[in-house]
């Protein structure tokens, strides 16, 4: 029994790898957090006043979405996410009751209600998602949306983070981004 416990570990550890690289691959992005910096400085640059219903697609670990809960503790916030490693923790995370979880693909879901949409993702679901942001999003609605723009968008706010990246912070609003 002591000598099985130790190899059931190693191969739960290494089933949970393999899910990882398999939806990192299916997605086209691994679960890369966003880093401390970043997210404070998202955090200041968003809105200060919202209401409704805030998303942020591609929650992963919930290193995002559950600060944006915290912040607007008057929205329900959904977080979005399909790769069910990154799922499961931010699930068993500490989250605040406005929270939602979704284990979905985000191309699959509305997105006629959100007040603001926040992203951390890579140019070709940027591409897609410009597509359905115009169809989908009303008059008004946010767009916040870290390292890749949404293309041929004019942000209203671009923030360059001081970090080793140099990470742009680029937010948008729904009727004022044609320029
Ligand atoms: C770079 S991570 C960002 C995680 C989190 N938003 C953050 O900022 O810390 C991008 C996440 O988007 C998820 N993702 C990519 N395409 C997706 C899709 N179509 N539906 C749901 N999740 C998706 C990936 O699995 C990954 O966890």
């Amino acid at each position: 029994m002591s000598e099985i416990f130790p190899l059931f570990i190693l191969l739960l550890i290494l089933c949970m790898i393999i899910s990882i690289v398999w939806w990192s691959y299916r997605n086209g992005i691994s679960p890369m957090p966003t880093s401390r910096k970043v997210k404070e400085a998202l955090l200041r640059m968003a809105p200060k006043d919202l209401e409704g219903t805030l998303y942020d697609l591609g929650s992963g670990w919930g290193t995002l979405v559950i600060p944006l809960a915290k912040r607007y503790p008057q929205c329900q916030v959904i977080g979005v996410e399909s790769s069910p490693i990154p799922y499961s923790i931010s699930y068993f995370r500490k989250n605040p009751n406005n929270l939602r979880l979704l284990r979905e693909d985000f191309f699959a879901i509305s997105l006629e209600n959100a007040t603001m949409i926040a992203c951390y993702l890579y140019p070709g679901a940027m591409l897609k998602l410009r597509d359905k942001f115009e169809e989908e999003l009303h008059t008004g609605a946010w767009v916040i949306s870290h390292t890749f723009a949404v293309p041929d968008w004019k942000p209203l706010q671009t923030v360059t983070v001081n970090d080793l990246y140099h990470t742009k912070i680029y937010l948008y609003q729904i009727g004022k981004h044609h320029g």
